[in-house]
């Protein structure tokens, strides 16, 4: 038996039966030859998962290296990057040869491979507008599949990867649009405050980077002191109907109006006004600072976290009508 605990950012301590480290596309089709079991548990920086109990299966790490450019033109480039590289080691990549897209995204925990199955997003951007397409190994038949940008059906924390083909295949390389001439986004209105706040009058892609990672250290706990998996739910999103019954309720509700007279509404706000920011229960509890993350102050068992998440789902579902799911991948659930 292994133990998990250093593979999961909650730093849960459960165990697997065999864990694999998967260095490139050749050894990947060269492991799975091999295996034993018809399914496996694939982990990047294991940054969006909860382990609620001891997995059964084997488990698989992505640790393919590499950045690659594989095209460029006096505006963009197009880089292949390895499934297993940190993506904010990408980032940082990115900032130093001055090529923009992704300064928005600083910071966020996790691998490249990882990115596409849930399409990461913070601070007004996506990565969705900027992928080109998903290199894969199909985990029955060890044949390799590139997923186009559109075969992905990439949506709001989403992906051809967390419904339909779920579990089915292993994603070695991602290819993205870097841009030389990046106009910055600053749609988010903390991002402006703060550069305002430090009299950058005219920002560059590295301070628009370096104000996300100062917003997100404020807000978000750092997994290396204390254990958590990001925004535990995802913002739910509701319709019109739904949405005028809570703001009659409550109108002070905060929301932003999306397309076909849809409403999301942050979670986070939802959790906080039940008073449960801040509150520990057990090891567990939603963080202090925001409410979205469920956090381990040491030693909580995944299946604490998973009972305490029910409650929080419930009671939101009870005082205001509205459905939140989780963000995070939930495994070892039996
Ligand atoms: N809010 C509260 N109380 C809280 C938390 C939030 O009232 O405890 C309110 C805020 O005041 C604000 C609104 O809710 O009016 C939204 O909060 P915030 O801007 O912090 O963003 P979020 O909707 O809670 C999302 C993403 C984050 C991403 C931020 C910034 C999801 C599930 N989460 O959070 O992503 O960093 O926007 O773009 O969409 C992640 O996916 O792990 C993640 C951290």
């Amino acid at each position: 038996m292994y133990s998990l605990k250093d593979y999961n950012t909650f730093g849960i301590d459960v165990t697997c039966p065999s864990l694999h480290e998967v260095n490139s596309e050749y050894h990947l089709i060269e492991l799975l030859a091999n295996k034993t079991s018809d399914e496996i548990i694939i982990l990047g920086g294991g940054s969006n998962v909860l382990l609620i109990n001891d997995l059964e299966l084997p488990v698989y790490l992505n640790r393919i290296n590499g950045i690659e450019v594989v095209d460029e033109s006096e505006e963009e480039l197009i880089v292949e990057v390895g499934g297993g590289e940190n993506w904010h080691q990408f980032v940082c990549w990115c900032m130093n040869n001055n090529f923009g897209n992704f300064e928005n995204l600083s910071l966020i925990p996790g691998t490249v491979g990882a990115a596409p199955m849930q399409n990461i997003g913070a601070y007004g951007e996506e990565i969705s507008k900027y992928l080109i397409n998903v290199s894969t190994v199909e985990l029955k038949t060890l044949k390799k599949r590139v997923f186009s940008a559109e075969e992905c059906e990439l949506g709001y924390r989403n992906s051809v990867f967390k419904h339909r083909e779920k579990g089915k295949y292993f994603i070695t390389k991602v290819q993205f649009r870097l841009s030389k001439n990046r106009k910055v986004n600053l749609s988010y209105g903390a991002i402006e405050s703060l550069l305002a706040a430090r009299n950058i009058l005219k920002p560059t892609i590295q301070d628009v980077s370096k104000v996300v990672i100062d917003i997100r250290n404020s807000k978000l706990p750092s997994p290396s002191e204390i254990g958590n998996a990001g925004s535990f739910f995802k913002n739910p999103i509701i319709d019109e109907k739904s949405f005028l019954e809570l703001k009659n309720k409550r109108p002070d509700v905060v929301f932003y109006e999306m397309p076909n007279s849809q409403y999301k509404i942050p979670a986070g706000w939802l959790i906080d006004q039940l008073g449960w920011k801040g509150k520990r229960v057990g090891n567990t509890g939603c963080y202090a600072q925001q409410a979205l993350v469920l956090v381990n102050y040491g030693g909580a068992t995944g299946s604490e976290i998973y009972r305490h998440a029910l409650t929080v789902q419930q009671d939101v579902y009870d005082s205001f009508g509205v459905e939140i799911t989780p963000e995070v991948n939930l495994l070892g659930l039996s």
